[in-house]
């Protein structure tokens, strides 16, 4: 069966002593702990490789933000997935609608990331989400089905097993609005029949869909116990240790 999963997105913040002081507080947090689901922490580029040094990797997964769509060679200041592999992350987020809305990530960039996410043993993290006039005008289900079909649907049954999904309405993200329990378990069980009728049964029981905007300890609780949310991606409320740790202990 799926795994639950609390995944932090630090997004653009910590310097890297900063950031390597919050990873500390996160260890060292879980160490103490029996956490009921798999916690991992996305951080910058350039903080992976000496968070690795310094996590329990049995414990506490780690990320990066973003990969290239090429595999190497003339792209100035791009890092690959084989980089990002090669610091000793497992996890990458892919598709985040900040990374779509500011850098034009498109469906078809996309599934170049997610090849060689995968062609490089990553876990893509792969986000979805409509924007508030597509909420508002109903059409949500529609773009949410096109961001899934349009960038993992050429992935064959096996590979698309290996990705994570994450449900991201744009109005809730860092907007202190967070979509109900309901609108969560509503999009996320439509998300799941979507992934069903293209690759079965099985496969959409053993898909994680994560929910994310706005996800803090006082709403998590509520979030998780839906039956299709399967945790959380996490911006602000990852950038300090025991609100992170107060949504990983959601799941009890
Ligand atoms: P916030 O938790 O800050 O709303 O951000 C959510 C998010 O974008 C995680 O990827």
């Amino acid at each position: 069966m799926r795994k639950n999963i609390v995944a932090g997105n630090w997004k653009m913040n910590t310097t890297l002593p900063e950031g390597l002081e919050l990873a500390k507080q996160v260890n060292t947090l879980l160490a103490e702990e029996c956490p009921k689901c798999d916690v991992v922490i996305c951080v910058p580029f350039t903080h992976l490789a000496m968070v690795n040094e310094i996590i329990d990797k049995n414990k506490l997964g780690l990320g990066a933000e973003n990969c290239a769509d090429h595999k190497s060679g003339a792209y100035t200041g791009e890092i690959s997935a084989a980089m990002v592999a090669s610091t000793g992350a497992g996890y990458v987020i892919l598709g985040h609608s900040e990374r779509r809305q500011y850098y034009g990530e498109t469906s078809e960039i996309l599934r170049d990331k997610v090849r060689l996410a995968l062609d490089n043993g990553l876990t893509p993290i792969f986000c979805i989400g409509e924007v508030l006039a597509e909420r508002e005008n109903g059409s949500y289900f529609d773009v949410v089905k096109k961001q899934v079909e349009e960038g993992l649907f050429n992935l064959d049954a096996a590979e698309f097993g290996k990705v994570i999904l994450a449900y991201e309405p744009v109005w809730a993200i860092g907007t202190g609005k967070t979509a109900t329990a309901d609108q969560a378990q509503e999009i996320h069980a439509f998300i799941r029949k979507t992934v069903e009728e293209k690759y079965g049964k099985e496969v959409a029981d053993n898909t994680s869909i994560l929910y994310g905007g706005s996800c803090k300890p006082s709403n998590a609780k509520e979030l998780f116990a839906k039956p299709d949310v399967d945790g959380g991606l996490i911006g602000g409320a990852a950038l300090e240790a025991e609100s992170f740790m107060g949504i990983v202990n959601a799941f009890e």
